[in-house]
């Protein structure tokens, strides 16, 4: 294929690919985003050529445009909207970050101050769920209650999933922001078997959550403002990261009309995985089972291993193939909770610092561009900042739910979009008669 020099009708730049197969040839477009690789438009392939293109866990493939998170894996950048995620994690808060991700620019005064009313007058959920989580095993895993009590707000809040009028979606999108802390706390008060603690609205988004978490009855409960500071900066940092796999089923889900609610429930399962918002316990239990800074080499060498399945949690990343700019500042946060809190935990912080520093100098991980992503410090933090591992995923998806329904948004208002139905290349058998049991085997 070789891209050069035409006039398509619809693309953004005068370029175009032609390919050639079997003697058919297609001219296909070549469309230029604001900055970033240029995509070649694919869509006529099959009508042309009778072919396909195949492209098994979208390497290759943009799925979608966007105006809402760009990443530049090789220089290790992250935008929201076009700010740099370092000066947003420094300088700004995840509800004003909300705003950004949601309507496409930082709010003015008056506009801030609005959403942030709405968003804490949407805090509190349906009565009725409180007995709906009484269903639940106690022992569940809260990203299994998540799944389940998420999906179940369309069964509560009907008033806002018809997708096609905007007033509603505006409003399913508040509330999911709003509810999805409630949620997350009510997931981990049922897993103690302590009550449910209500909202409180004179706190902020980050505070209020921690209260609900960590507040009982029995006692005052006062937060710590270091530890409420840490814990926004890591929802600011896992805000959104465009097109992941849980965005994407996100994506996927709704292109199909069902509701936002049912849409965010689908990306809470795909975070599930360790692969993905899983990796932060996954990087925690293997620092652990380090345990001291001189078995760190035995660890690196086992990840080398052709022959091991073992990988080193918190490394490696399919879009940065350079350091990861939220690991950068998860990095000195966790530093600063481990300091304020006086938390034992240093010596897994020293294990990471370590591990860290070996990979960093092997050919290994220099050749393959390996480098800690996100995940590798947050469960440190995390776990000082007293949250159980089984609520890591469950903070990432409080957090991603804001990018979960913005990308969900812009899908919907997206004149291009159309139901998410990829083709497959078919390696079963081919047509066959059917076999009567007695003539079988
Ligand atoms: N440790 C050791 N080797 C690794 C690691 C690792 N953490 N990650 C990748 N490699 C190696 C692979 O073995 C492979 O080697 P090969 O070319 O010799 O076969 C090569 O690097 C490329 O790896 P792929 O798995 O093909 O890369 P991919 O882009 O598909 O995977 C992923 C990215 C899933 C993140 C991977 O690096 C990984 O499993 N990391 C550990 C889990 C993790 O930290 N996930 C968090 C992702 S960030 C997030 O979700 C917020």
């Amino acid at each position: 294929m070789n891209a050069k020099d035409a006039a398509p009708a619809k693309a953004d730049t005068d370029k175009s690919a032609t390919l050639s197969v079997g003697g058919r040839q297609t001219q296909m477009p070549i469309r230029s985003g604001t900055v970033g690789p240029d995509v070649i438009d694919v869509g006529r392939l099959y009508r042309d050529t009778g072919c396909f293109t195949y492209d098994p866990g979208f390497t290759s493939t943009a799925n979608c445009s966007s105006k809402i998170t760009y990443i530049d894996g090789d220089k290790g950048v992250l935008l929201y909207r076009g700010y740099p995620i370092d000066q947003l994690a420094e300088s700004s808060n995840f509800v004003e970050v909300c705003y950004l991700l949601l309507y496409g620019e930082l709010p003015t005064r008056p506009q801030r101050e609005s959403f942030v009313t709405t968003i804490t007058r949407h805090t509190m959920v349906h009565e009725q769920m409180t007995r709906f989580f009484s269903g639940f095993r106690r022992d569940a895993h809260p990203m299994a209650v998540m799944c389940g009590s998420v999906g179940a707000l369309s069964a509560f809040y009907h008033d806002s999933t018809d997708i096609n009028d905007p007033h509603q979606r505006v409003v399913a999108s508040h509330r999911l922001v709003a509810k999805m802390p409630t949620l997350a706390a009510m997931a981990y008060k049922y897993s103690v078997g302590q009550p449910f603690i209500y909202p409180r609205n004179d706190l902020d988004y980050t505070s209020n959550f921690l209260q609900m978490c960590f507040a009982v009855p029995c006692e005052p409960y006062i937060v710590n403002p270091v530890v409420s500071k840490a814990l926004d900066r890591i929802l600011i940092l896992h805000a959104d990261h465009e097109q992941n796999a849980s965005t994407s089923t996100v994506r996927l889900a709704g292109s199909s009309g069902a509701n936002p609610f049912a849409c965010i429930a689908a990306g809470i399962a795909c975070l599930w995985g360790p692969a993905h918002g899983g990796a932060n316990e996954a990087a925690l239990k293997m620092l652990e089972e380090i345990g001291t800074v001189d078995r760190v080499p035995e660890y690196v060498k086992k990840a080398k291993d052709k022959n091991s399945e073992f990988r080193l949690m918190g490394f490696g990343h399919r879009v940065y193939k350079n350091y990861d700019p939220r690991a950068k500042v998860m990095q000195q946060t966790c530093h600063e909770v481990l300091d304020a809190l006086g938390v034992k935990d240093q010596q897994l912080l020293k294990v990471a610092m370590e591990l860290e520093r070996i990979a960093l100098q092997d050919d290994y991980f220099v050749e393959k561009k390996l480098y800690p992503n996100i995940d590798f410090y947050s469960g440190i933090t995390l776990r000082a900042m007293g949250f159980p591992t089984s609520m890591f995923t469950v903070l990432f998806a409080v957090a991603r739910t804001v990018g979960w329904v913005s990308q969900w948004k812009e899908m919907i208002e997206d004149p291009e979009q159309k139901i998410g139905r990829p083709r497959q290349l078919y390696i079963g058998a081919s047509e066959r008669p059917y076999v009567p049991v007695e003539r079988r085997g």
